[in-house]
């Protein structure tokens, strides 16, 4: 993405992956680069507000909830009003919860809750921007595929995988029922919305970021989010119509259903 004016959106971007995927496009030179870090509470938001003022004009922190139809909407409003008629070339739809519980202990509400969150957030933030993503394929020089043209990349995971659950179940007793569930319902959407939107030109690709030490991941993940980051950025950066549809990990290595 290094080189290229582009407008890039990224949800749950005040902590965790999110937060160095902010840091990291903005350490990209990319001249006219104007990036979105959505948050649900910015007076929370120290590490980003810090960041924000070192890259100012560049990183633009708009509230955003995306288990909230109205807050979605809204910062849909607001991005339009910077962007104007140049849209949005790259949604990240990388917010995320988890439950810690499996059916035994869950209760429906904690299947609601993060399907609202994890499913229905992806979902509302592709129908409220898809005007933008739209706008930036017609404004797009490039005729193929691209994130430099319009993309949405749903950060997925493993944990989704139907057929590595016999392998991961026992490996990973702490990961919520609802949360795999949800991340495989992600992926079915995704891929859904590859052909959907296929004529449209807007790519969708899902991405697994590996077991990656933040709050969610937890203190015995394998990697540090800065390497799953700039993994997951050169793979964006590489990704062609070749790989609408596709669910790949941070090294660009095809996932498993
Ligand atoms: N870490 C891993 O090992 C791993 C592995 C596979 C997949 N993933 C995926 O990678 C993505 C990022 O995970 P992470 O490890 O960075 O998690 P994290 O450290 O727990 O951060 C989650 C982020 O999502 C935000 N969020 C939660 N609910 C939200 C909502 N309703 N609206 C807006 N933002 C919301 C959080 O904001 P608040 O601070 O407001 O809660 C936070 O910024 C997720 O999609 C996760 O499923 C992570």
């Amino acid at each position: 993405m290094a080189g290229k004016t582009c407008n890039i959106l990224v949800t749950g971007a005040n902590r965790g992956l999110g937060l160095e995927i902010i840091k990291q496009l903005a350490e990209k030179p990319c001249p006219g680069r104007r990036i979105f870090a959505g948050c649900r509470d910015p007076s929370k938001a120290e590490g980003l507000e810090k960041l924000s003022k070192k890259h100012s004009g560049v990183i633009h922190i708009i509230r955003l909830d995306v288990g909230d139809n109205a807050s979605v909407l809204e910062a849909a409003k607001q991005v339009s009003s910077i962007v104007g008629g140049d849209g949005l070339n790259l949604l990240v739809n990388n917010a995320a919860m988890m439950y810690y519980s499996n059916m035994k202990e869950s209760v429906p509400s904690e299947m609601e809750n993060t399907f609202n969150v994890n499913v229905m957030g992806p979902m509302r933030m592709t129908k409220e921007f898809l005007p933008l993503l739209q706008m930036a394929v017609k404004k797009s020089s490039e005729s193929s595929m691209s994130c430099r043209r319009a993309a949405v990349i749903n950060i997925s995971g493993m944990m989704g995988c139907i057929e590595q659950v016999p392998a991961t179940y026992g490996l990973f007793p702490f990961v919520g029922l609802p949360y795999r569930v949800s991340k495989a319902a992600l992926n079915m959407m995704t891929v859904c919305n590859a052909e959907e939107f296929k004529g449209d030109g807007i790519l969708f690709t899902l991405l697994h970021p590996g077991w990656v030490r933040t709050d969610m991941g937890g203190p015995d993940g394998k990697i540090e989010a800065a390497e799953s980051v700039s993994g997951m950025l050169g793979v964006i950066e590489k990704l062609t119509e070749e790989h609408n549809g596709a669910f790949l990990n941070y090294k660009g290595q095809p996932m498993s259903w």
